[in-house]
């Protein structure tokens, strides 16, 4: 709809895990680096954790990407919720072994059989497991014990295991020792800073196929980012919501009070530049910390309520469309906007 009005292509900021789309902070080239050098060394166990919606999903699209294009044989599990023996089906099946008992033992068997095999070839394995933050006790020491799957000298499956920061909290736990000494290497992805929002920003549009015109002001991405606080996934919605919102009124580049608006729809409290990196863990936000995690579980996660207030104003979107033609452009330009 707005993607005319704004000489866009496709829509940029789609909520999507899409790598693609994948912007590299430093951070994100860090913990893409870790990764990459963990699983060619056969490291074994790799941790990568994030704040919510900081692109744990979209680093894991691309390494998998990567890890395909390498040869590499993969497994990605991405529901923490699956039963232990479900958890194995899955991962054989996802790998391509063949395997028709269901026993644990024989399926122990023949993965083991068939690493060995990869092994031989000079190849390498991966089990990614994403959402690990969720995963039970029982899961955890189950991909614990997958980990004694070795020769002599390297690990034969390389896992990487993807989480929340509650995740780190789990694995702190006295009785998950065993497996934190396991981990040999840490990845983390990081909120975006201003310059790196900026950065994010624009090259999504260029991505979705902007012709480089000024979409976004210098002013609106600066309350982008103090209300989305650096979290990508936020600043997809507000961003998204923002750019409906201004085509609605016809104004471009998008202006700040646009962004203002929005943030003030979804009842966000915008952050002060000079105390945001202070503020990391304590400023409250719907129930979201300043650095995107839940305060506790009572409140309604901060995106479902962005999502909500998305709807809303596409629906108000459809409801106007027959009216924004230029007559509302005109009503709603100001002096400043007006063409020379
Ligand atoms: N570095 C990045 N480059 C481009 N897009 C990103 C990046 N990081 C996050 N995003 C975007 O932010 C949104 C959320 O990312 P993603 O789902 O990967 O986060 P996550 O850390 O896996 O979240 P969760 O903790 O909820 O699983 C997606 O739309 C994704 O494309
Ligand atoms: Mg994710």
């Amino acid at each position: 709809m707005y993607k005319k009005f704004f000489n866009l292509k496709e829509n940029p900021f789609n909520v999507n895990p899409d790598p693609r789309y994948l912007f590299l902070t430093r951070s994100t080239q860090e913990a893409l680096a870790c990764l990459t050098y963990g699983i060619e060394t056969r490291k074994g166990f790799i941790l990568l954790t994030g704040e919510v919606g900081t692109g744990k999903t979209t680093l894991l699209n691309k390494l998998l990407g990567w890890l395909h294009q390498e040869n590499v044989a993969t497994a990605f599990v991405f529901n923490p919720r699956l039963s232990v023996s479900q958890f194995f089906d899955f991962m054989m099946a996802d790998f391509g072994i063949p395997c028709e008992s269901r026993m644990k033992s024989q399926v122990l068997i023949k993965l083991n059989q068939w690493l060995l095999d990869r092994y031989q070839a000079g190849e390498r394995a991966v089990l990614i497991v994403d959402e690990a933050q969720n995963l039970s006790p029982q899961m955890l020491e189950e991909i614990r014990l997958l980990t004694n799957l070795e020769t002599s000298t390297e690990k034969l499956l390389q896992i990487v295991l993807a989480g929340q920061p509650e995740l780190e909290g789990k694995l702190n736990q006295p009785q998950m020792r065993q497996l934190r000494q396991r981990i040999t290497l840490r990845a983390k992805t990081l909120p975006l800073t201003l310059e790196e929002t900026r950065g994010y920003i624009n090259e999504r549009l260029r991505i979705a196929g902007s012709d480089g015109s000024e979409v976004f002001s210098a002013g609106a991405i600066e309350a982008i980012h103090q209300y989305a606080r650096g979290i990508p996934r936020v600043t997809n919605v507000l961003s998204e919501h923002a750019l409906i919102s201004a085509f609605v009124d016809q104004r471009k580049p998008v202006p700040r009070e646009v962004v203002d608006e929005v943030a003030h729809d979804f009842e966000l409290l915008e952050v002060d530049p000079a105390s945001q990196a202070m503020a990391a863990a304590e400023v409250p936000l719907n129930g979201i910390s300043a650095a995107g995690a839940p305060l506790n579980g009572n409140h309604p996660p901060l995106v479902e309520s962005l999502l909500q207030a998305l709807n809303t104003l596409v629906e108000r979107l459809n409801n106007s469309e027959i009216t924004v033609e230029p007559e509302r452009a005109r009503q709603t330009e100001t002096p400043t906007e007006k063409e020379p």
